[in-house]
């Protein structure tokens, strides 16, 4: 091998490296991911697990008295329609995967006619408050440790409030809400 053929191989080896070096600089140029600004949407807070863990986001929230007097009925029946595959709420209406929830707010927990309760929500006991009812709808599990509604529960207390204001509608003798 002559220094004319070595010269040959450092270059193709040379070559090689800053082929592989140039390559890796143009790739960083072009995906390197640049900061997005005011785009886009802003992330949701971190939200708290469904189940238990409560007190820093309840801490956070007004209390439920003060919710309730600026609730909207007319937004807790919207958002109650993700309640609507399990439970009916009309007069008389059936039971579906969950109890039928007309007239629940004083009703004895867990006393639906004809529907199968689990043993937990029938051991629970007394009667539905608007503020148990704020308890259950945030983290159904764990205000009802055992129960058998499938539902993560709603994060936000002012549509808690609203779905509460709404649930207070449907009765002949609507439950006057909490004093703040
Ligand atoms: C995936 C189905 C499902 C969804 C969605 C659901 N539930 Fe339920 N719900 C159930 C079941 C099942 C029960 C019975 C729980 C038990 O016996 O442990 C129940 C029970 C209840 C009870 C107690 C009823 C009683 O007679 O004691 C209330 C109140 C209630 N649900 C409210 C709601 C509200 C409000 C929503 C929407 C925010 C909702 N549920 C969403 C299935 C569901």
């Amino acid at each position: 091998m002559d220094s004319f053929e070595l010269n040959k191989v450092a270059g193709a080896v040379l070559g090689t490296l800053l082929f592989a070096m140039g390559t890796g600089f143009l790739a960083e140029l072009i995906y390197k991911p640049k900061p997005a600004g005011d785009h886009g949407y802003p992330l949701p807070a971190a939200q708290e697990e469904p189940a238990g863990g409560g007190a820093a986001e309840a801490a956070k929230e007004e209390p439920l008295p003060v919710r309730l007097a600026s609730a909207d009925a007319a937004k807790g029946q919207s958002a109650a329609k993700k309640c609507a595959a399990c439970h009916s709420f009309d007069k008389g209406g059936p039971n579906k995967v969950g109890p039928n929830l007309w007239g629940i707010v004083g009703r004895p927990k867990g006393s639906h006619e004809g529907f199968n309760y689990s043993a937990a929500m029938k051991a629970k006991g007394g009667d539905w408050s608007y503020d148990d009812l704020d308890h259950f709808i945030h983290a159904p599990k764990g205000f009802v440790s055992g129960t058998i509604m499938a539902f993560a529960g709603v994060p936000s207390g002012a549509e808690r409030a609203d779905i509460l204001a709404y649930l207070k509608t449907l009765s002949d003798k609507p439950v006057d809400f909490p004093k703040p």
